[in-house]
């Protein structure tokens, strides 16, 4: 396996808008090996997730992970999920405040206002179809992933430009209220 290359704000690509899989291109030893690199690259990064538009790779595919993540350490856990040609939609109009970082803008938090719930549906590695509903932070990372593969980015999202900080300042000036913030997220939505 191979730790892939992670694009920074500025690139172009970043802002490309990826393309469906077709159920030939998913079972092509190239894109399942692309999958594998992807997790590595990932895992490698600490991310809570990747999408292959941050390696370049316009094709709608990204991975989440979430297992005790140092950089969000309020996260609950996900298991390690590929999503192919996912399809979010929003369950109701009820939102929360993320304080998101990604790892394609470097030192750089800022916080945005997400779904709580979201029925998704996509494809897994093997094709096999993938419907589920997921709500609080969970839902908020599968949106932030998703937003990859529209060329998006979490800084496009932020409503407030003073939320920005750097991750130093997020520690020192705003991560104690956040965290106590998170708790009644994970009690809204996922108790
Ligand atoms: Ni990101």
């Amino acid at each position: 396996m191979t730790v892939l290359e992670i694009l920074q704000v500025g690139h172009p690509l970043l802002r490309k808008v990826a393309t469906h899989v077709t159920p030939e291109e998913l079972k092509n030893t190239k894109t399942q090996r692309f999958i594998d690199n992807l997790i590595e690259t990932m895992r490698h990064a600490n991310g809570a997730g990747l999408a292959a538009t941050q390696v370049g790779i316009p094709l709608r595919i990204c991975v989440i992970e979430v297992n005790q993540n140092p950089r969000y350490p309020y996260k609950p856990n996900i298991p390690l999920t590929v999503l192919v040609n996912p399809i979010l939609t929003p369950i109701g109009h009820e939102t929360f405040q993320n304080y998101e970082g990604c790892l394609s803008v470097p030192n750089l938090r800022g916080i945005v206002p997400r779904y709580g719930r979201l029925k998704v549906a996509a494809v897994d590695r093997n094709g096999t179809p993938i419907s589920e509903e997921v709500s609080g932070f969970k839902a908020g990372t599968y949106q932030h992933e998703v937003d990859h593969l529209n060329g998006q980015l979490f800084i496009d999202r932020v409503k407030d430009p003073k939320t920005f900080a750097t991750w130093q300042e997020y520690e020192r000036h705003h991560k104690d209220e956040f965290v106590k913030y998170a708790q009644t997220v994970i009690q809204r939505f996922e108790t």
